[in-house]
């Protein structure tokens, strides 16, 4: 029934409102009029062969026929009663329109047959829809629809022409008017708005927030796993940061330049202790040296000398 009815709202929609038909063939039918629009009553397949018949709304009377001739229509100025078709089409849907139809049968002997009936909701349709995204401070989005009119509305989202997921979702669901978006959502969001007589939706293509997840250890032991601004972030920028989805795969090289700054500095450490060591040695050397040993071999005493400071510094 709600398909057959959103099919002939899509078909139908006229300049003027809603048309909606509503076959109550079926006795029991229960259907919705848009406030303004146009309805269309069906509770018979055809009058032409009908002796009497009577439409009643709730207890009252409203239109008599015979056959191929009606003889009285109480809403004459805003309806249409077509007897070969058996339809009774009624505009300009007020809210005092809402209510019980049945229509009555007679033979020919005069004897009533089983009336048929069907319940008519109206409600107003939904005329526009607001969508408004922002950023939060966390780089989340928040959309906010709503829509303006609508009896009952009822709230619908989805991204890329799918329905949005708990991967997608910080809060809210998928059929409430707020939702809360994680950091990595982009793509085309869709807001619908619907309800019995009506469907509108609205549109918006969304980029993240400009938020990127960054990884990494610092050399200090701290882990650092969370969404920052990229363009003010200074943390972890040695290692890879690739924000969206591809977050697992996100190489964490911190640790290694970390080992590398630590080889670095321990290197600088051992070769200044060393340079200090030797220039100590040297002074020492230099001062033992004052009183020249016994030449032995006069020719080459300098170069003894520089030889033996040498040794100290292997
Ligand atoms: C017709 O009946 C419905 C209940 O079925 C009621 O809500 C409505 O007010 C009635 N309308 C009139 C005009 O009596
Ligand atoms: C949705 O957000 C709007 C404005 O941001 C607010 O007025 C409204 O109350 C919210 N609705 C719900 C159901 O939280």
């Amino acid at each position: 029934m709600k398909a057959v009815v959103g099919l002939l709202l899509m078909l139908l929609r006229v300049s003027h409102g809603v048309e909606i038909y509503c076959d109550g063939r079926q006795d029991g039918a229960q259907c919705y009029g848009a406030l303004g629009g146009t309805v269309v009553l069906r509770l018979m397949d055809s009058a032409s062969e009908i002796t009497k018949y009577r439409w009643k709304f709730n207890t009252t009377v409203i239109l008599n026929g015979k056959t191929n001739r009606i003889d009285s229509n109480l809403i004459a100025n805003r309806s249409v009663f077509t007897p070969s078709k058996g339809t009774f089409r009624i505009n300009d849907l007020s809210r005092t329109d809402g209510g019980v139809y049945t229509l009555e049968t007679f033979d020919s002997s005069g004897k009533s047959l089983e009336p048929r009936t069907l319940q008519l909701f109206i409600q107003a349709p939904v005329s526009s829809v607001l969508l408004v995204t922002e950023c939060l401070s966390q780089g989340e989005m928040r959309a906010s629809c709503s829509s303006e009119g609508g009896d009952s509305p009822q709230y619908s989202w989805t991204l890329g022409g799918r329905t949005l997921t708990h991967t997608e979702l910080l809060s809210g669901n998928h059929e409430t008017n707020n939702i809360t978006l994680k950091q990595h959502v982009s793509g085309r969001l869709v807001c619908s708005v619907k309800n019995n007589v009506s469907h509108v939706s609205k549109e918006e293509t969304i980029s993240n927030c400009g938020f990127i997840f960054i990884n990494c250890t610092l050399c200090d032991g701290t882990h650092i796993s969370q969404w920052v601004f990229a363009a003010n972030n200074t943390l972890c920028i040695e290692s890879t940061t690739v924000p969206t989805t591809v977050r697992d795969t996100t190489v964490d090289n911190s640790l290694l330049i970390c080992a590398l700054r630590a080889s670095v500095a321990i290197l600088s450490i051992i070769g200044i202790t060393v340079y200090f060591i030797w220039k100590k040695k040297k002074l020492g050397k230099s001062e033992g040296s004052a009183i020249p040993p016994t030449p032995e071999y006069p020719d080459n005493s300098v170069l003894m000398v520089e030889m033996r400071n040498s040794t100290y510094e292997l």
